[in-house]
């Protein structure tokens, strides 16, 4: 008897209808499993059969056929072993066909038959959800991620055993997610942690509001690492969907702790410098969704930048155009969200002390170009802020910090933020003045005249290009939303000249 058991596969962060289908029919005893089937899907016959022994059912000798339809997509990942499960007992007339029928099942089996936590588990439930089955099957590690999606019913039984008992009654026990209690905040990061460097605040206060990529550059010890930290403490908290997003990108990757399950705490993410570009991009013959994905809706730092191999820097540049990343290969291209704030922080040269004051700097000015250089063009193009970092006293150092507190900070953020969600409501994909086109800023929004003769004569004088121009244009927008400001004045305009990029192809004169 052929049966028929429904289940999914992910494609990036989106899952799709695969039927598990098995035949057990009368010849040598031996098992195929057909339809790409990659990877972990081929061992998926021993832990099938050794599960299935295990909890007390009988596997008779015949030759068994699985083919994971539809065929012309390729299969990972280890989640069919369920599925397969069950169509064996159908198909040896062990379980009745019925049972499954209008249920979906997902999940990895032990060698003893335990159900065991699978990767994407959100991006299942949510397809699961939209093909309205009756109810999803899953393993219990899963259930908390599932559960954020209201509307479907989970059952997350222990063990196929377990499962079989409860399919043969038709009645299927429903999962219940424990909450999590909320996780203590481990690292209590504040800005008023950071002595002095206000300057530095504002300046992340400006990119965290407007969303804003932005480069940090001064001499070691300056606390351009303990700044850029402090980043993700004044940003909004996620909406729903972005919390969404974010987890099932989490869940794909594997990577999920319960924090973010419970609460969608916006990510940051600080790659090394020695990270591989399929690391930070994503990769893998099974694509996995790298650093920029894994900082989708959230910052993604990179300290040290420019100790980063310049291939792996200019594999940045297409995320970082496109909000997205689409990893190609043979049997089909993925693609993953990958909209992040980007966080860069540096010395200005190889010895470190180049922009310090108190120590002399070692290097030649062909080295610290040549350092300069390390971030091309096209990259610094799109790092709207460069901000210096000075040198902090050390007697300040001692002083206790009473410059602004995150809270504060995020205060105005927020207030920021909200009146570009009024402005950007129309458009899909935009949310904040760094996505939105400088074109569209530029004929949209009031510039003052003299905001706007000052920002013409500034780009004359330092030839700025018109995607510098824009640029200037959306941090002074931003600037002005800080201040409540429905339009953008001239001491908007030079506030944000003072983030504009120093570049050698603008000539100071
Ligand atoms: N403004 C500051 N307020 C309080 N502590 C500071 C400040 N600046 C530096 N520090 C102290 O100095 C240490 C080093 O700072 P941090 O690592 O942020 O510097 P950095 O600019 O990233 O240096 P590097 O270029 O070497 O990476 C911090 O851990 C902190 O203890
Ligand atoms: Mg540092
Ligand atoms: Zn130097």
């Amino acid at each position: 008897m052929l049966a028929a058991v429904r289940s999914a596969a992910l494609v990036g962060i989106d899952a799709y209808d695969v039927t598990v289908e098995v035949d057990a029919a009368a010849g040598l005893p031996q098992w195929t499993i057909v339809g790409l089937a990659a990877g972990a899907v081929k061992e998926s016959r021993e832990r099938v059969g050794a599960a299935l022994v295990n909890s007390g059912f009988v596997v008779p000798p015949r030759r068994i056929t699985v083919n994971l339809a539809p065929a012309d997509v390729r299969k990972e990942g280890t989640a069919f072993d369920l599925p397969i499960a069950l169509g064996i007992l159908i198909a040896t007339g062990q379980l009745d066909s019925r049972s499954v029928a209008g249920r979906l099942f997902v999940g990895e089996l032990g060698l003893d038959g335990a159900l065991r936590s699978m990767r994407g588990s959100l991006p299942v439930a949510r397809h699961a959800l939209r093909s309205g089955v009756r109810a999803l099957v899953l393993p219990p590690a899963n259930v908390a991620e599932a559960s954020r999606l209201s509307g479907i019913a989970l059952c997350a039984p222990v063990s196929l055993q377990a499962l079989v008992s409860q399919l043969r009654g038709d009645e299927l026990e429903p999962a219940m997610a424990e909450r999590t209690a909320p996780a203590a905040d481990a690292e209590d990061l504040d800005f008023s942690d950071v002595v002095g460097q206000e300057a530095a605040k504002r300046a992340l206060e400006v990119a965290a509001a407007g969303g804003h990529n932005v480069m940090l550059i001064g001499p070691p010890g300056a606390g351009k690492t303990m700044l850029a930290r402090r980043m993700a403490t004044v940003l909004p908290p996620l909406s729903e969907e972005e919390a969404l997003e974010v987890v099932a990108i989490h869940s794909v990757a594997g990577v999920l702790d319960e924090g973010m399950i419970a609460h969608g705490v916006r990510p940051f993410r600080a790659p090394h410098h020695t990270i591989s570009s399929a690391g930070l991009i994503g990769g893998g013959s099974w694509p996995r969704p790298g650093e920029v994905s894994l900082a989708h809706n959230g910052v993604l730092f990179l300290d040290e930048m420019l100790e980063f191999p310049r291939h792996v820097l200019d594999a940045l540049r297409q995320p970082m155009e496109d909000a997205r990343v689409v990893i190609a290969r043979a049997a089909q291209a993925v693609s993953f969200p990958a909209r992040f704030t980007l966080v860069g922080a540096s010395n200005p040269c190889p010895c470190g002390r180049g922009g310090g004051i108190t120590a002399e700097c070692t290097c030649a000015q062909s080295e610290i170009e040549r350092y300069a250089a390390r971030l091309s063009g096209p990259l610094a193009d799109r790092i709207d802020m460069h901000v210096t970092v000075g040198p902090v006293a050390l007697r300040e150092l001692s002083g206790k910090s009473t410059g602004s507190s995150s809270r504060n900070i995020r205060a105005r953020v927020e207030r920021a933020r909200g009146r570009q969600r009024a402005r950007y409501a129309a458009m899909r994909g935009v949310g904040c003045n760094a996505h939105a086109s400088g074109r569209w800023l530029d004929s949209r929004t009031v510039v003052k005249p003299d905001a706007r003769s000052l920002l013409q004569t500034a780009a004359e004088r330092l030839g700025l290009s018109a995607r510098g121009y824009h640029r200037v244009l959306k941090v002074a927008r931003t600037i002005a939303d800080l201040e409540d400001s429905v339009s953008v004045a001239a001491l908007h305009i030079g506030e944000a000249l003072q983030y504009r990029p120093v570049r050698r192809d603008e000539k100071s004169n």
